[in-house]
């Protein structure tokens, strides 16, 4: 039985009072951390306070690092310096990143190993444009994107690593993939983790969806066989539908 991982994506939104204010709220309402992960991304200055405040059930995560520990990077934050703050996850080539920011499979790549050596789990955001879904480019899509991603990834390291699959046209628009068809592609993920390793490998990796999940539709897409858990943006700006979705996910496991 895979442990669901419910995931709040604040993006570039809340001040330090608003983000203390939501931590207050929710950590104490979050599941046993036994059953359920359930963690915020939040931007990085605001680590260190909400670290320290985040409970016993409530992890907390950045939404990007760069690969190189030091250097002349400016405007960069290092895996050494979230993980000096103990930082326990990170976002890992997210949409907004990929188009916005022009991140590279191969950046991804890097990132993705950097997190792995300063022990923070990486989240791999992954997932098709609208037009490549329509041309029927959605497995060929993903398969580029996980391949690259995890190249030089060892068969142990995949059991610290999350993946999340994010349709880039469900995310922020309130069009949520149905649930078959984000199971459908979820399935898809995890017979193309059984090749690239094993039965175990594919077995045990925790495959999240992302894209205008809210409380009306998590219970629906948890549901699904392929679907562990959520990547959540707009809806987890707000402490008590986070809470709700959460516990939905608990629900799944009892
Ligand atoms: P959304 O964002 O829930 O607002 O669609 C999801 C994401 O970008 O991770």
């Amino acid at each position: 039985m895979r442990k669901p991982i419910i995931a709040g994506n604040w993006k570039m939104f809340k001040t330090r009072d608003e983000a203390l204010y939501f931590i207050l709220k929710v950590s104490t309402m979050m599941p046993d951390i036994d059953k359920v992960d359930s963690v915020i991304l939040a931007q990085s200055p605001l680590m260190r306070d909400l670290v320290k405040r985040q409970g016993e059930n409530l992890r907390i995560g950045a939404q990007n690092l760069y690969y190189e520990d030091e250097g002349a990077f400016t405007g960069e934050v290092s895996g050494q310096l979230l993980a000096s703050y103990n930082v326990d996850y990170v976002v890992i080539g997210h949409s907004e990143r990929r188009n916005i920011f022009g991140e590279t499979d191969q950046e991804v790549n890097k990132k993705i190993k950097a997190a792995l050596k300063h022990n923070i789990l990486p989240i791999l955001c992954v997932g098709e444009h609208l037009e490549e879904r329509e041309n029927l480019q959605t497995n060929q899509v993903l398969s580029t994107q996980i391949t690259a991603a995890l190249d030089g990834i060892s068969k142990e390291q995949m059991a610290n690593i999350v993946i999340a699959y994010e349709p880039i046209w469900a995310i922020g628009t309130g069009k949520t993939a149905t649930s078959d068809m984000a199971d459908e592609s979820c399935g898809f993920i995890r017979d193309l983790v059984k090749t690239l390793y094993d039965d175990i490998v594919s077995d045990t990796i925790r495959i999240q969806y992302g894209g205008s999940v809210k409380p009306e539709n998590i219970d629906e897409l948890l549901s699904k066989p392929n679907i562990d858990g959520a990547l959540i943006g707009g809806a987890s700006l707000d402490p008590d539908k986070f809470i709700y979705m959460a516990n939905a996910a608990l629900k799944r496991v009892e």
